[in-house]
């Protein structure tokens, strides 16, 4: 049996037709003679009942059914007024077991209840779920208007490579062992940071990328191991346009997947103003919690001073351009050189990063040198990057926007896990998978690698 119709499609004006539905069932009532099952697929329920037929007896929730039947007004009372096929359902004529299904862990129906642990190893039950459907459904939408939007742009989208070298964005590198050579690591890209940088010398002018990022670091709820960035970069630009370019994507972005018209442009406030306003640099501004309220918070200083090590550190990565008045404060004043780096907030949380980056290899070099990075140690790490500054790199700047982070917002979502369609949990496992999990002894000796039973 084919499909005519999906579940989310028959209403009265189907009265008196044939149909054929196919999907899940979502629960099943019996009335004697009468069953009553609601089958559910991506689209939506409907209603279907079975009248002296013996074979409804054995469907169990989930089951994959397919239904032959003549739509039908539901008798009067028993309409459900909250779904569009509420006023009809399928009179089943015929039935088809496509494939039995376990008892689920869960009802769909109570997941709410059900703890995180056991939906993400059943995930694919989980996302069965119309609710979640809906934000992956989202994320989608999302996720396609932002390619629309850059596209008209000029932009062009560019893979970079996954199996890379540590990029600086302060977190724990995720290391992959080279087989065939021992004892050299790729690290997976915290960003595309050094990438984009080199497309920018290439010539491409407008990049974007929707780039996973890999991080080691501790997970709250805004937080994943693996996540999501649009990442942008521009040639012979200014925070200006940057700025603009955002403003007008979310814009349209919004308005395109959720009907909102936001108000642009965004207000701005330095870094200085949010320190001492709010004591800190990703102020919520909203005066009534309602509606969205972004920010852009700009001029961060440049330098950090880490107390442990006693010594300076980036504040954001160490590509960023100081401001050109503050140069000459390097040396000797770290703690008062500003930078050309701006955040993107939104009710208080750091939705988007970037800045105007250095594109000269002696001012690149001065940089390494203020955070104690010997030259050596800068040309091991970001030889290639010095190296491509010296063939007419353009001056350039971009920023990456928390793709997970805006997707939460606009879903509604406490945490980032609800958009992601399959997370790992706060202590950075996969249920579903049991990644990450040991491997085999012959896979470690083909690495050259030896586990200390006593770290076990
Ligand atoms: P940054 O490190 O600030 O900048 O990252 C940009 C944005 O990515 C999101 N983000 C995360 N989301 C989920 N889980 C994580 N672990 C995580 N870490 C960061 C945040 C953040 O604002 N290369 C620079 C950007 C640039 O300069 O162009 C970068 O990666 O929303």
């Amino acid at each position: 049996m084919k499909r005519t119709h999906t579940c989310g499609d028959l209403t009265v004006k189907n009265i008196g037709e044939k149909a054929i539905l196919t999907g899940w069932v979502n629960k099943r009532r019996d009335h004697g003679k009468l069953i009553f099952v609601d089958v559910r697929d991506r689209y939506g329920m409907t209603q279907i009942v079975f009248f002296k037929m013996k074979a409804a007896e054995e469907l169990r929730s989930e089951y994959v059914i397919a239904v032959k039947g003549v739509v039908q007004q539901r008798p009067k009372g028993t309409e459900n007024p909250d779904i569009p096929t509420g006023e009809v359902e399928l009179g089943v004529e015929e039935l088809e077991i496509l494939n039995p299904s376990l008892t689920p862990p869960f009802e769909l129906d109570s997941a709410n209840e059900i703890s995180e642990e056991v939906r993400l190893k059943y995930r694919y039950i989980d996302l069965r779920r119309p609710l979640v459907q809906k934000k992956l459904i989202l994320r989608h939408k999302i996720i396609k208007s932002m390619r629309d939007f850059l596209d008209k742009k000029d932009f062009i989208e560019v893979e970079t490579p996954i199996l890379t070298k540590s990029t600086p964005e302060g977190a724990r590198d995720f290391l992959v062992p080279s087989r065939l050579n021992h004892g050299r690591f790729f690290a997976l890209p915290q960003s595309p940071q050094l990438f984009k940088q080199l497309l920018m010398v290439s010539g491409l002018e407008r990049y974007f990328q929707i780039a996973k990022c890999f991080r080691d670091e501790d997970l709250r709820a805004d937080r994943q191991p693996e996540f999501t960035q649009l990442d942008m970069e521009l040639s012979f630009t200014d925070e200006e346009e940057i700025f603009a370019i955002i403003e007008k994507l979310l814009f349209y972005v919004f308005k395109e997947t959720i009907g909102l018209e936001l108000k642009i442009p965004f207000p701005r406030m330095s870094y200085k103003e949010a320190m001492e306003k709010y004591n800190s640099d990703k102020p919520d501004i909203r005066e009534n919690k309602a509606g969205f309220q972004f920010l852009w918070v700009t001029s961060f200083p440049l330098f950090r001073y880490n107390e442990e090590e006693k010594k300076w550190d980036m504040e954001h990565h160490p590509f960023t351009y100081p401001l050109v008045e503050d140069i000459d404060l390097i040396e000797k004043d770290p703690d008062k050189v500003r930078s050309r780096a701006y955040d993107l907030v939104v009710n208080g949380v750091e939705i988007a990063s970037g800045s105007i980056r250095i594109h000269k290899r002696d001012l690149q070099e001065k940089i390494f040198k203020r955070i104690g990075l010997s030259m050596e140690e800068a040309k091991e790490r970001f030889g290639f990057l010095l190296e491509a500054f010296e063939y007419g790199a353009p001056p350039h700047g971009g920023i990456a926007l928390g793709l997970d982070r805006l997707i939460a917002l606009m879903a509604g979502s406490d945490t980032i896990r609800d958009v992601i369609a399959f997370p790992k949990t706060q202590k950075a496992v996969c249920p579903l998978t049991e990644a990450p999990s040991p491997v085999d002894e012959k896979q470690l000796k083909e690495l050259g690698i030896r586990i200390k039973k006593e770290e076990l």
